[in-house]
């Protein structure tokens, strides 16, 4: 069902004319995971050039980092999570997308959240997080991220945690206690035990009773 609902949005956003990205994108990147059985949302900022040429999310330099995390962390790409960019199309040079294709955009990303209604949602850096947080100045990507909040999404409250974007972990390679890819091992590791407890669980079982 979900997966039905989704594939009628993929059509429209995939023909979407909405914004001046329609004109230089190659392909509309409209998500990667399992719809029946992710439990997250993953929200990222937008398609680069190999996810443009794919069609995919995350397939890139920092998509790859991403996945190591994520392997790491025991969370599984293909099922825990259904990863989305908050804009569709990639923008030229990879630079931030501007308000107007955000919010021309938005209704695409809402309605993916509103039909897989996830059981937590993942902010992958700074342009994800302000699509759902009006941010004060002195609030940094590194002071929110790890910690839980709520946004609301079509009337619907979800908990949601910001994390380091990978791109960020591309330029940051210390492995120090406080350090960015550090800080984004332990966040996943939060993200595993409070949203994916029955995996942790079973997975324990498996471990002594093995
Ligand atoms: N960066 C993003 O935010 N999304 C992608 O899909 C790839 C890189």
């Amino acid at each position: 069902m979900k997966s039905q609902c989704l594939e009628i949005v993929r059509q429209k956003c995939e023909s979407c004319k909405g914004c001046a990205l329609a004109k230089t994108r190659n392909n509309v990147v409209f998500s990667d995971g399992n719809p029946s059985t992710a439990k997250i949302v993953l929200i990222g900022e937008a398609p680069g050039e190999m996810e443009d040429e794919m069609g995919m999310p995350f397939v890139g330099r920092a998509g790859q980092l991403l996945d190591e995390f994520l392997a790491e962390a025991g969370i599984s790409r293909q099922n825990d999570l259904y990863i989305i960019n908050t804009v569709k199309c990639r923008p030229p040079e990879n630079r931030v997308p501007t308000d107007e294709e955000k919010s021309s955009c938005r209704k695409f990303l809402d309605a993916q959240i509103d039909i897989i209604k996830p059981d937590a949602i993942v902010l992958c850096g700074a342009t994800a997080l302000k699509s759902f947080v009006e941010l004060d100045k002195k609030q940094t990507i590194s002071k929110v991220r790890g910690k839980w909040m709520s946004v609301t999404v079509d009337g619907v409250e979800y908990k949601a945690m910001t994390i380091f974007h990978p791109s960020y972990l591309l330029r940051n390679h210390s492995m120090e206690e406080g350090s960015p890819r550090r800080l984004m091992q332990q966040d996943l590791a939060e993200i595993k035990n409070s949203v994916l407890a029955d995996k942790v669980i079973s997975e324990t079982k498996e471990l002594v009773f093995a």
